[in-house]
């Protein structure tokens, strides 16, 4: 069985050493800078997160909900990248998902949508068929995205929010919690709101 090392060890990295073991690897222990404990969920918090160098046996997944954390480790360590999905996940059988991302419990990924590398698919999100969703995106719990959306690369879709179908959204944006998408959005930014608009802050 491969031996999986989770780099942070925060709430979000439980969730994804869980759907880890479920999807039938073994959590050998979290690498993170600033634990809160010596373990996480019953396995060793077993250094900082340079150690990972010090594993070339292992394969890896990133256990970190910042979406600029996840790209910058990813270029910094040239790691073996596990793609992760909980078994009580619907991935269609043409989708692709890129290395190192993972998709939680009751996410949908339906046929001929492609998520890039290092992206979440989190709790319940759905992704519908032929979206393309950038690497190191990621789609909050219960977030919904129609038909042929696009999902810039670093971009965040926030918990509940929903994408109507044919939109793209630029890279690096932040749809908060509950937006509702309902043209392209362009820009790099943050969006609330139904129909979503720009937060000017
Ligand atoms: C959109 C978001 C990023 C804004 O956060 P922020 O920059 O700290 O903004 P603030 O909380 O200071 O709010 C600024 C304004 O936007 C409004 N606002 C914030 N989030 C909003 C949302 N989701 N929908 C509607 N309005 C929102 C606030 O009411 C406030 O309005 P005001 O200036 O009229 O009082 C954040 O509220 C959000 O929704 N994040 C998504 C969180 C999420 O989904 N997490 C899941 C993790 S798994």
């Amino acid at each position: 069985m491969n031996q999986v090392l989770i780099l942070g060890a925060g709430g979000h990295a439980k969730v994804v050493a869980d759907l880890v073991e479920l999807a039938g690897y073994a959590v050998a222990g979290f690498l993170d800078d600033h634990p809160a404990g010596p373990d996480v969920f019953g396995k060793p918090v077993l250094g900082p997160i340079a150690d990972c160098l010090r594993y070339p046996e292992h394969a890896f997944v990133i256990g970190i909900g910042s979406n600029r954390v996840r790209r910058e480790l990813a270029a910094r360590y040239p790691l073996r990248w596990i793609t992760a999905v909980h078994p009580k996940a619907v991935v269609a059988r043409d989708a692709m998902l890129g290395p190192g991302t993972v998709v939680m419990a009751n996410a949908v990924v339906n046929p001929g949508a492609a998520v890039g590398a290092h992206a979440i698919v989190n709790t319940g999100a759905i992704v519908e068929h032929d979206n393309v969703v950038g690497d190191f995106a990621h789609l909050s719990p219960g977030c919904a995205l129609g038909g042929t959306v696009t999902v810039g690369a670093g971009t965040h879709v926030g918990i509940g929010a929903c994408v109507r179908n044919n939109v793209c959204i630029a890279p690096d944006c932040v749809i908060g919690a509950g937006a509702v998408v309902i043209t392209d959005l362009k820009q790099p930014g943050t969006y609330v709101g139904c129909p979503a608009k720009r937060l000017n802050k």
